[in-house]
């Protein structure tokens, strides 16, 4: 498979594009040391300082339609989160849909980006961050209170090569797990890892702000909310507060 690091990059979503514009074949991915207009979800920005943590991007061409999108978001997590706990030993957990979590501060994002054609699905780019060797004095000020990286929960520096190779593993074995058993064992190690289950939460999307308690995920990705009346409601998209 084809694998890419630069020095610097605007973002490693747009190179990947590029690529997958060319044809290349899935699996294919772009790291970079720094990346100058790093993005996150909802349009902000993603901070990507040199040598601080792993900004890669990943190209994958699902058999699956469509729809699967939120599916394959909750694995990429999943094996963000995985890789974490394993290389590292630090508690690490998920928030729905895919923000890992260390002592409530936030230690990854995702950004899972599709383009379609007609309505289909033509491929998907995973989008990871880590925030992996900042110090406390690394953050800029708006960062530092939600932010925390692996070298201020460990103590040390960690090898980003490393554990990068291990989270594109986790990734793979957990795609290949989907691809042939599909998304409910999936669904079942992204709940154990949970942090945002069986508790009250405020979900905030388009739609308006919604409080309640978070039930678990259905088979689509989605998370299943009870509202304080009683109804249930599944929701799609957003971002939840704890
Ligand atoms: C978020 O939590 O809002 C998602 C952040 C995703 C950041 C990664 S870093 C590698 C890739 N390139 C980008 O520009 N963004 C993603």
């Amino acid at each position: 498979r084809k694998a890419i690091i630069m020095q610097s990059t605007p973002s490693t979503q747009g190179e990947v594009q590029q690529l997958a514009d060319e044809g290349v074949s899935e699996g294919a991915v772009v790291l970079a040391e720094e990346q100058t207009n790093g993005r996150g979800r909802y349009g902000r920005r993603w901070y990507s300082p040199p040598g601080k943590g792993i900004w890669m991007s990943i190209l994958l061409r699902p058999q699956q339609s469509l729809r699967n999108t939120p599916q394959l978001t909750l694995l990429t997590g999943l094996a963000v989160c995985r890789a974490i706990r394993s290389f590292t030993g630090v508690d690490a957990g998920i928030k729905w849909p895919n923000d890992v979590l260390v002592n409530g501060r936030k230690i990854c994002g995702i950004l899972m980006e599709s383009a379609l054609e007609d309505h289909e699905l033509r491929y998907c780019i995973a989008g990871i961050g880590v925030d992996v060797n900042f110090d406390k004095q690394d953050y800029p000020e708006e960062l530092s209170p939600i932010a925390t990286s692996l070298q201020i929960e460990t103590g040390k520096t960690v090898d980003r090569t490393l554990l990068a190779a291990a989270i594109l593993t986790e990734l793979e074995q957990l795609y290949d797990m989907y691809q042939k058993q599909g998304f409910n064992v999936i669904a079942a190690l992204w709940e154990a890892l949970s942090v945002s289950l069986h508790r009250d939460i405020k979900v905030s999307n388009a739609h308006g702000i919604v409080e309640g308690m978070a039930l678990g995920i259905d088979s689509s990705g989605a998370l299943i909310v009870q509202k304080k009346d009683g109804e249930r409601i599944t929701v799609f998209s957003g971002e939840i507060s704890l």
